[in-house]
C-alpha cells in the first residue's frame, strides 16, 4: 500500500544490483511513494546486473559511479541535481564488498590490500559521499541519509570477517557526520542494522543458511526481509522521522536484544546428549 510519504521528494539510491538487492526494493517502494530519484552502481555491476529494468520501471536515470572515487561521486551528485531539478531529499548507501570474504581469507589471515579495499568500499565511501554532498550543498534541509549496516559491527558473529570492522566504521561515520549535518543543515544521518538477508552480498557470508535459521529462531518477530527493510527505509526518508538522527537502528525482529530463545534452545538441545534437554517447552 502506498501513502504518498515521499511525494515531491528527490533522491539518490546506491547499490541495486538485481531484484534481490535491498536497494532494489527501496527503489520500488520510493517510486510507489511518489519520489523521483537517480540510480547508481559501478559500471561493472551494471554490466552484470539488471539496473536498466529497474530504471525503466521507476522512471529513473542511471548515473554510474564507483563509490570509492570522489570524482565519480562529484559527477553523480551534480548530475543528479541537474536531472532531478534541485537538491536531493534522501540518499541510500547500500554498498558492501570484501575481497577477503570473496577469496575465503579468514580473519586471522587477512590480506591487507584487500582489507583496505573492504574499508574503502563498505565504509569510507559513506564519508566520501557525505563530504561531496556537503561541499556541493546537495541535500535539502530536513533531508535524510541512510546506510545499511549489520549487527557484526557491535557483536562478534562467526564468519563476518573484515566486514565487521567496515560496518563498525560505517556506523561511526554516520554518527560523526550526523552531528555536523544536523547542527548545520538539519539533515538526518542514520544506519539501519538489518537482519541477514538472502541477496548477492548476503549469500557471500560464511554459513549464511545456518545463520539465517539461527537468527529466525532467536528473533521474536522473525528475520526482517528485504521488503520490510525497504518499508522502514522509506519511513526514515519521510517527514515522519524528522528528529531521528545519528542512530544505528536495529531492524532485525528483536534479535539484537536476545540472549537465548525457546526456539533456538530446542534446536540446540537436539544435538545434546543430556537427560533434562527434552523437558523444555
Ligand atoms: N544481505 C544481508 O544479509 C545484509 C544484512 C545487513 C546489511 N546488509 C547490507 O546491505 C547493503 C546492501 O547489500 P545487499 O544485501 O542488498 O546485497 P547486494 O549484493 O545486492 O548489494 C551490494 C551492492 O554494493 C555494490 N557495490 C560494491 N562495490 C561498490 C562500489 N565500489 N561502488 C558502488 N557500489 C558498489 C554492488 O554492486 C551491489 O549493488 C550492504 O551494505 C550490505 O552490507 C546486508
Amino acid at each position: 500500500m502506498a501513502y504518498n510519504l515521499l511525494k515531491g521528494k528527490r533522491g539518490i539510491i546506491f547499490g541495486a544490483l538485481d531484484e534481490k538487492s535491498i536497494a532494489w526494493k527501496v527503489a520500488e517502494r520510493a517510486h510507489e511513494e511518489g519520489a523521483v530519484f537517480t540510480l547508481t552502481n559501478t559500471p561493472t555491476a551494471m554490466r552484470f546486473g539488471e539496473l536498466n529494468e529497474l530504471a525503466e520501471k521507476c522512471n529513473a536515470t542511471i548515473i554510474p559511479a564507483d563509490a570509492t572515487s570522489v570524482e565519480d561521486l562529484e559527477n553523480l551528485v551534480t548530475k543528479s541535481m541537474e536531472v532531478l531539478g534541485g537538491k536531493v531529499d534522501f540518499i541510500l548507501h547500500s554498498i558492501g564488498m570484501s575481497l577477503n570474504v570473496r577469496k575465503k581469507r579468514v580473519y586471522s589471515d587477512l590480506r591487507y590490500d584487500y582489507f583496505q579495499k573492504t574499508l574503502d568500499i563498505s565504509a569510507i565511501s559513506f564519508h566520501k559521499l557525505l563530504q561531496v554532498c556537503y561541499k556541493h550543498d546537495a541535500i535539502s534541509e530536513w533531508g535524510s541519509v541512510v546506510a545499511l549496516s549489520y549487527i557484526a559491527a557491535q557483536r562478534v558473529l562467526y564468519g563476518y570477517n573484515d566486514m565487521a570492522d567496515a560496518k563498525a566504521l560505517l556506523e561511526s561515520i554516520g554518527r560523526s557526520f550526523g552531528y555536523i549535518y544536523g547542527r548545520e543543515k538539519k539533515i538526518r544521518v542514520n544506519t539501519i542494522s538489518q537482519s541477514p538477508t538472502m541477496t548477492t552480498a548476503g549469500s557471500g557470508v560464511k554459513g549464511i543458511h545456518g545463520l539465517m535459521d539461527f537468527t529466525e529462531r532467536m528473533s521474536p518477530l522473525g528475520n526482517a526481509t528485504a521488503d520490510e527493510c525497504a518499508n522502514f527505509t522509506i519511513v526514515l526518508f519521510s517527514d515522519l522521522s524528522k528528529k531521528v538522527t545519528m542512530q544505528n537502528i536495529f531492524h532485525d525482529g528483536g534479535f539484537s536484544s536476545m540472549g537465548m530463545s525457546l526456539r533456538a534452545m530446542k534446536m540446540y538441545n537436539k544435538s545434546l546428549d543430556c537427560e533434562d534437554c527434552e523437558e523444555i517447552d
